[in-house]
């Protein structure tokens, strides 16, 4: 596949990801303070397990990019041209992104960091592109934690964000028969937040 031009940079806290016009290179960088040897394998194994988990995704009905290539700390895969959910958000993305969060639960898969940043909208479906904190569990407190992400991600970004809530949730119930259980978990997990919060006033 013919990379074309290089569009765009970005340099998170884990991963250098190189925006091309037809592919994006995702590169673990580094880390110093681990011994190298140690660092090359956990970087390996990382990056195999984000490529594994963006597959399985797409392959459970959930929209990901196609990955082209892995090698080493590196993943090319397909670029996903739309819009960040950021600048678009609204309730039928909101109730999309539930159903699509249920899932990858029924699946045991936890995404780790479900937030506008991370999700795409093209063609109508919205993409999951950063599978790079994800890893398989299949009990409810993981699922509570990916969901009180979500939620907080939303108190920060929009000042409709309880409607979407309430989307998000009508979403995940149409797709989860355990859905109830891990919802209460999430507001159990946002009570301990508070608490802790008061505590330490
Ligand atoms: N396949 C893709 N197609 C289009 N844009 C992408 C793709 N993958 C990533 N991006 C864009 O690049 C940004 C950064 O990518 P990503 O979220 O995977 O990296 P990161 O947040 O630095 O990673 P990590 O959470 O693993 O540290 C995304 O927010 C998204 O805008
Ligand atoms: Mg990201």
């Amino acid at each position: 596949m013919e990379y074309g031009k290089l569009l765009r940079v970005y340099l998170g806290g884990e991963a250098e990801v190189r925006i091309y016009e037809n592919v994006v290179e995702k590169i673990r960088k580094p880390k110093r303070y681990r011994h190298p040897k140690l660092d090359e394998t956990l970087r390996r194994s990382r990056t195999r397990t984000e490529a594994k988990l963006i597959s399985l995704a797409r392959r459970l009905g959930v929209p990901t990019p196609i990955i082209l290539d892995v090698e080493g700390d590196k993943i090319v895969m397909e670029r996903i041209r739309g819009e960040p959910v950021k600048n678009v958000m609204n309730e039928e993305i909101s109730r999309e992104i539930g159903r699509m969060v249920a899932k990858l639960h029924r699946a045991g898969i936890i995404h780790g960091d479900v937030t506008p940043m991370n999700l795409i909208l093209s063609d109508g479906k919205v993409y999951f592109v950063d599978f790079g904190l994800a890893f398989i569990d299949d009990r409810v407190e993981p699922k509570g934690v990916d969901l009180h992400v979500y939620f907080e991600s939303l108190k920060a970004s929009f000042e409709n964000w309880e409607s979407l809530k309430i989307a998000f949730i009508e979403g995940y119930r149409e797709e989860y028969e355990k859905a109830d259980e891990v919802l209460e978990r999430a507001e159990e997990i946002e009570l301990r937040g508070r608490y802790v919060e008061k505590r330490m006033l």
